[in-house]
């Protein structure tokens, strides 16, 4: 077994992923609750909602006023996503000082969830790295669907490798590869990975896996092997894109928690913490939690 590193920095994805994929729209004071209290548990990374259309995503429509109302804590980051500048915009309006941009590796998918080819969707992405530069804040970028399409199935290596590169390129300090549909299997994520990371610096590289098909703690340790140290996740397992027929929650932040410490990777999260956190979040969404982890310490 490769080493793995000794410290991974966990980015909390719950309140956006997870509550951007709710049928009910979750009220504006549970948004602000959830974030307050995942800021209390030691995570570094917070990402806490998104400033695209309403119209498309009518479940976060409320991202500014949760943004400016959460309370934020020294040394904790609180990135947005923003598909365009109007996005960026918005979120500056209110004090964002980290943003995330999104595009997929797949044209099919791209095109259903943000209505633009990845060439224009990258377009659109320089003007907020033109401006996030001058402002002094920093861009992480997505790229969606590198193990698998909802719509055009297999997804070739090389586009994963290409799309990686070029957000590299225009500024983004960080790229997360996006299982959006939990499809992968840790060989495919690893050598997925392994390309990428040809390409874009290991350092500069976070892994994103939706598990709809169980995969994901599996497929985080292969990459973890290859050196990746930044995994995104989402407390009591919530997530999904809406516009990703087949995606269901994210990999449950207490489960990859629980798996790196008792590998004597450090997090730096209250685990205890975390697992009141997701068990008060499931409460409110009204069913159980898809943490294994939080289920095992009822
Ligand atoms: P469009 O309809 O092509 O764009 O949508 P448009 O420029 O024609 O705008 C349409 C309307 O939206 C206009 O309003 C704009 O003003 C407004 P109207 O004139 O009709 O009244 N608008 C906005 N309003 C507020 N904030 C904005 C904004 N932009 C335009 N930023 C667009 C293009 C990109 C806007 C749209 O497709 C969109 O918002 N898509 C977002 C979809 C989304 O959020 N998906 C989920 C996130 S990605 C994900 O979950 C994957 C990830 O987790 C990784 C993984 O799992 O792989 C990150
Ligand atoms: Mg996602």
């Amino acid at each position: 077994m490769s080493a793995v590193p000794q410290a991974v920095r966990i980015v909390e994805v719950g309140a956006r992923d997870g509550l951007q994929n709710e049928k009910a729209i979750v009220p504006t004071a549970t948004k602000i609750e959830l974030i307050d209290r995942l800021s209390a548990t030691g995570l570094r990374t917070i990402e806490a909602t998104s400033f695209v259309s309403p119209k498309w995503v009518p479940q976060l429509a409320d991202a500014a006023e949760v943004f400016a109302s959460i309370r934020r804590e020294a040394g904790v980051s609180y990135p947005v996503l923003v598909p365009n500048l109007q996005g960026y915009e918005r979120a500056r309006a209110v004090g964002a000082e980290e943003v995330a941009v999104f595009t997929a590796a797949s044209e099919a998918f791209n095109r259903k969830n943000i209505n633009a080819s990845i060439d224009e969707s990258i377009d659109r992405f320089a003007p907020v790295l033109d401006r996030a530069r001058g402002d002094g804040v920093k861009v992480r970028g997505y790229v969606s669907t590198v193990l698998g399409c909802p719509y055009q199935g297999e997804v070739p290596v090389d586009d994963v490798v290409r799309v990686a590169r070029r957000m590299h390129a225009l500024g983004c300090y960080e790229i997360s590869l996006g299982d959006t549909i939990g499809i992968g299997t840790p060989s495919k994520a690893r050598a997925m990975l392994r390309a990428v990371a040809g390409v874009v610096p290991v350092d500069a590289l976070a892994v994103h896996f939706h598990d709809t098909r169980g995969q994901a703690l599996a497929n985080i340790l292969a990459c973890l092997e290859e050196g990746v140290a930044v995994v995104d996740s989402s407390v009591s397992g919530t997530g999904g894109c809406p516009y990703a027929k087949g995606a269901t929650g994210n990999v449950a932040s207490e489960d990859v928690v629980y798996m790196l410490e008792g590998m004597g990777i450090s997090t730096g999260v209250d685990l205890e913490k975390l697992i009141e956190t997701g068990l008060w979040l499931s409460e409110r969404l009204g069913r159980e939690t898809s943490s294994r982890v939080a289920r095992a310490s009822i």
